[in-house]
């Protein structure tokens, strides 16, 4: 049996990560990255949204592959290198090795641990398919090590994690995406449009586990910068900007209150708020138009007969 190679890219430094988290912190108003959602907690937590009744994507999605996965299959030619980005637990692309007849899969998360246990369970079931594992942060720049080979490649971006970027930084993603196909496909999970009742919901479910998908952060920073957020004091707001075609997560201060951290402070006032993560919403044509715009050709998409979600095809 073969063993995943773990390899670790363009890692920054910790004082360079302090530094930008109290930018982020110091701004008006405040934001932090939705990429510090990602702790081990918080990587649990999300796993646990997937399978709440409120939020559609996950199924959506994998409902659309148990449908189409062959007719897609049938687009690729065999002994793809499968590069998933984002790849986190490794489950959706588990499910394409076979059907899509992968020759290499390449796993790339912004957590290196997190995806070193994913994969070697994975090897377990592909003993002799060649695996390695990225730890980078991809949103910074995505790069990947000449070690993945120079073989075709399948670029998956599943999930609707390109929504996490505004239209104009999600251009930029898709041409870096691209670039890095090297000449193969894009295969990307987008969620669409939707009445706003059903988006909210999604996005602040009655269990209140986006609530403390949302409140972890804190907890997060607390580690990363060691301030002293106290979570009795955050409350999760979640809604749809329609005119941004965005659902907002913020938190917002209950009270009055001042956070502190070695070297400085932030005051926030009763209501203020720190913008945590947007999720954009598109249109399929649109993001066809997306698509072409970063270059792309052939795109095809398949959705589910609600029109929730959108699997899309394109060559690099
Ligand atoms: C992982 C970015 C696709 O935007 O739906 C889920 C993250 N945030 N619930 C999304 C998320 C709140 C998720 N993405």
């Amino acid at each position: 049996m073969r063993s995943p190679l773990l390899l670790e890219i363009d890692r920054q430094e910790p004082a360079a990560l302090r530094a930008d988290l109290l930018r982020e912190l110091a701004a008006r108003p405040a934001v932090v990255s939705s990429k510090y959602f990602y702790d081990a907690l918080g990587s649990s937590l999300f796993a646990a949204i997937t399978r709440l009744p409120e939020y559609y994507p996950t199924r959506t999605e994998a409902a659309i592959f148990v449908r189409h996965v062959d007719e897609i299959a049938a687009q690729l030619p065999a002994g793809l290198t499968l590069v998933d980005i984002g790849a986190g637990n490794c489950e959706k692309a588990a499910s394409l090795l076979r059907p899509f007849r992968i020759g290499r899969y390449v796993a790339v998360d912004i957590s290196v641990d997190f995806l070193g246990d994913s994969l070697s369970r994975l090897q377990l079931q592909h003993p002799e398919l060649p695996m390695l594992a990225v730890g980078t942060d991809f949103s910074r720049r995505l790069r990947l090590p000449a070690a993945i080979g120079d073989g075709p490649r399948l670029l998956f971006y599943p999930g609707s994690s390109i929504g996490n970027f505004t239209p104009a930084q999600a251009l930029d993603f898709l041409r870096q995406l691209r670039q890095a196909a090297q000449a193969g496909w894009l295969l990307i999970g987008v969620d669409l449009l939707k009445p706003a009742a059903i988006l909210e919901a999604a996005y602040d479910d009655p269990l209140g586990v986006t609530a403390a998908f949302n409140r972890n952060l804190l907890l997060h920073l607390n580690q990363l910068i060691g301030s002293d957020f106290t979570l009795a004091d955050w409350r999760h707001v979640a809604f749809f900007d329609a005119a941004q075609s965005r659902i907002e997560m913020h938190l917002e201060a209950r009270r009055s209150l001042a956070v502190h951290w070695p070297g400085g402070e932030r005051a926030f006032a009763a209501g203020e708020r720190i913008h945590t993560e947007n999720s954009y919403k598109w249109r399929s044509a649109d993001f066809s138009a997306l698509l072409g715009d970063a270059g792309f050709s052939g795109i095809r998409h398949w959705s589910d007969e609600r029109g929730w979600f959108a699997l899309f095809l394109a060559q690099a």
